[in-house]
């Protein structure tokens, strides 16, 4: 019988690159704390999915030369995609949300109209700072150091009429939700929010955008999208027929038990989604649990400085639940945890093959050699010796059980890893090797095998939720024995004449300096230069054919006011009618320098419009990223070719 519902979160992903193993991080710590729930005997449900809209991503597909959908599908449904990392680490997640799903989009639009038909959201206009990497706005008071406080990067002007939602109104409400209830955990991330959030004074926030397309339309007036963090949030609800008929499980499993989000996440789940939620007269989650980063020498990881983590190749050498086991087993789940390769390498190598892989190979391989296929009926307790070992085993269950109950993960294995660590211990004690010699002690020998082989099946089964493949192994080596929650509180469920099977080292030991060497080899660029991987569709010939790209010369090129990105050109392309485009390359060309050049447009792009000013085309450019940082070249040809010459 179901002990009741259970619905856990991760953060949806921006599919803007491929995900390291700081991303994996949550989604392996969600996928344990779902399995611990499953195996409790609730019913779970595990969301997570893909964040798929904003500028960001817009961006990346113009550069990639693709439509963003083009973009999203590539990252999220292609090889080494998300899709594919979530299988490969073995998540269980019971659904899977993309933001650009029709059910999704259709709700949004929904949910934004109902909050603008309530009053909560208003139509004014916006001045303020936005990060366009972190797609957050910012108040001039907010910034620091006039950069981005979430990423440190620089921020741009932006003036837009758009919509605002009330979230001044909800202050009020929110902070008595954080300070007098234990909705946000851990408890340190309380007062950061509050101190510097909320009491610096909530200003309404700006929840949609006219300067870029890709985003969820606001029906109700054209030109505007929904802002991604409205669209993002509101997954953990439309993914359970929130406003759509497509899906089902909201009476079942709303309001969710808990959303697992990175800290600089926090304030979008603790402020943001608890006021939008309360305008909606919604029931608030139960808790929004903020982990901490995994750190690389002690900063980021980011795509930017080069230093990210490939889960792929991790797995690959090491094993996905040594990683998986790792990554929960070395760092405390609320705060920042060092990652490095030693520190991954000597917990496999202390924790999986010593401790765990030493204890499951030499008992089952003792109990073979002393008593074949089965341990015999006869066993013969010796209270002293096996008192302290049978008592620490049945107390695991509940000690280990309110650690999971806390998201304490580490310190729930380091409970069964004492416990591990005991039982090599009484295999020493109780020397079965000499037991074996002489006849008469077998029945003490089949006894402390049978103690052995109890523990090893109760520190298994609750190992499961971090380590799945190898959790059921070792129930396989015990002659496919149960190991569900019931009976990982009683020892003595093994039957007595129990059969066991042996097998391969669980975790062979590795050599740390060679592996060292190994994965520093695997790290290193094969060169400085690092190019966009090449699409993997084909385009039809008759498609291709319809690009029309010419030669350009560059009459006049100025930047474009308020943003430090564009350049506007004036450009003749053959017609006598001057023609106009923009582009983002403010970053790598002075606006002289490129007067009297000819470049390549594509030249039958539909017009659109940027910064307020019209754009017919798009000029082509060579991008490669060298030593970490992105290059841009634009492609210019002779100046022989005149100006409209067809390139085909
Ligand atoms: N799309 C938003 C989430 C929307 S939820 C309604 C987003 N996506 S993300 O891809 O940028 O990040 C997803 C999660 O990965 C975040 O919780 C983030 O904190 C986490 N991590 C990214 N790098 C990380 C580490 N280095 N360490 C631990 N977690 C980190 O934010």
């Amino acid at each position: 019988m179901s002990k009741g519902n259970f619905y856990i979160t991760t953060p949806i992903y921006y599919p803007s690159a491929k995900l390291h193993i700081g991303h994996t991080y949550c989604t392996v710590a969600t996928d344990a704390m779902a399995r611990f729930k499953r195996l409790q005997g609730y019913d779970v449900m595990f969301l997570t999915g893909t964040d798929e809209h904003g500028q960001k991503i817009e961006d990346k597909a113009k550069e990639a030369g693709c439509t963003p959908q083009e973009y999203v599908d590539n990252i999220v449904l292609g090889e080494g995609g998300v899709l594919d990392l979530w299988k490969l680490m073995n998540i269980s997640n019971d659904r899977f949300i993309r933001t650009t799903d029709d059910y999704h989009v259709a709700a949004i639009q929904k949910i934004f109209k109902k909050m603008y038909e309530n009053g909560d959201i208003y139509k004014g206009k916006y001045t303020g700072k936005y990060c366009k990497p972190c797609e957050s706005f910012w108040t001039e008071s907010q910034l620091v150091d006039g950069k981005c406080p979430d990423c440190g990067r620089e921020v741009q002007d932006a003036e837009e009429e758009a919509y605002f939602f009330r979230l001044s109104k909800y202050a009020d409400r929110v902070q008595d939700l954080l300070e007098n209830t234990d909705f946000l955990e851990p408890r340190s991330r309380v007062h950061e929010m509050v101190n510097n959030f909320i009491k610096p004074g909530l200003e309404d926030l700006c929840v949609s955008r006219t300067s870029f397309s890709w985003g969820v339309p606001v029906d109700f007036d054209e030109g505007h999208v929904v802002y991604v963090w409205i669209d993002a949030l509101f997954n953990y609800m439309t993914a359970l027929g929130f406003c759509n008929d497509a899906k089902d499980g909201l009476d079942k499993f709303w309001p969710a038990d808990v959303h697992f989000v990175g800290k600089e996440i926090v304030r979008f789940h603790a402020i943001i989604w608890p006021a939008m939620l309360m305008s909606l007269n919604l029931p608030l989650p139960k808790k929004v649990y903020g982990h901490g980063w995994l750190l690389l020498d002690g900063g980021k990881m980011s795509k930017s400085k080069g230093n990210v983590v490939d889960p792929y190749i991790l797995a690959q050498r090491f094993g996905v639940d040594a990683l998986r086991f790792f990554l929960l087993r070395s760092f405390p789940f609320g705060a920042d945890g060092n990652f490095s390769n030693e520190l991954l390498i000597s917990t496999i190598n202390t924790d999986l093959a010593n401790d765990l892989g030493n204890l499951v190979s030499r008992t089952v391989a003792m109990a073979q050699k002393y008593f074949g296929a089965h341990l015999p009926e006869q066993q013969q307790v010796n209270i002293d010796m096996d008192r302290e070992l049978v008592e620490m085993v049945c107390g695991l269950r509940d000690i280990y059980e309110a650690q999971m109950e806390k998201y304490a993960f580490q310190n729930a294995l380091a409970e069964v890893f004492k416990v591990i660590s005991r039982a090599n211990k009484y295999i020493d004690e109780n020397a079965p090797w000499v037991l074996a010699k002489n006849e008469s002690n077998h029945p003490r020998l089949a006894k402390v095998l049978y103690n052995l082989l109890e523990t090893v099946r109760i520190c298994a089964g609750l190992l499961a939720p971090f380590m799945p493949d190898t959790s059921a192994e070792i129930a396989n080596r015990l002659g496919g024995v149960t190991m569900d929650w019931d009976s990982l509180e009683d020892f003595g469920v093994l039957p007595v004449q129990v059969a066991t099977v042996n097998g391969p080292a669980l975790f062979p030991r590795i050599d740390m300096e060679k592996e060292l060497a190994a994965l520093e080899e695997l790290s290193k660029p094969k060169s400085d230069i690092e190019i966009e991987p090449y699409a993997t569709e084909n385009v039809d010939f008759d498609t291709f054919c319809k690009s029309d790209f010419r030669a350009v010369k560059v009459k006049d090129c100025q930047p474009v006011k308020k943003s430090d990105k564009l350049l506007q050109f004036t450009l003749d392309d053959g017609t006598g009618t001057d023609r106009q485009i923009l582009s983002g390359i403010a970053k790598y060309y002075k606006p002289e320098e490129l007067i009297g050049k000819t470049l390549v447009a594509i030249t039958n792009l539909p017009p659109r419009k940027m910064m307020g000013k019209e754009s017919c085309g798009m000029l082509i450019s060579a991008v490669h990223t060298e030593k970490g940082e992105e290059k841009l070249h634009l492609l210019m040809v002779d100046d022989a070719i005149p100006a409209g010459a067809k390139l085909c």
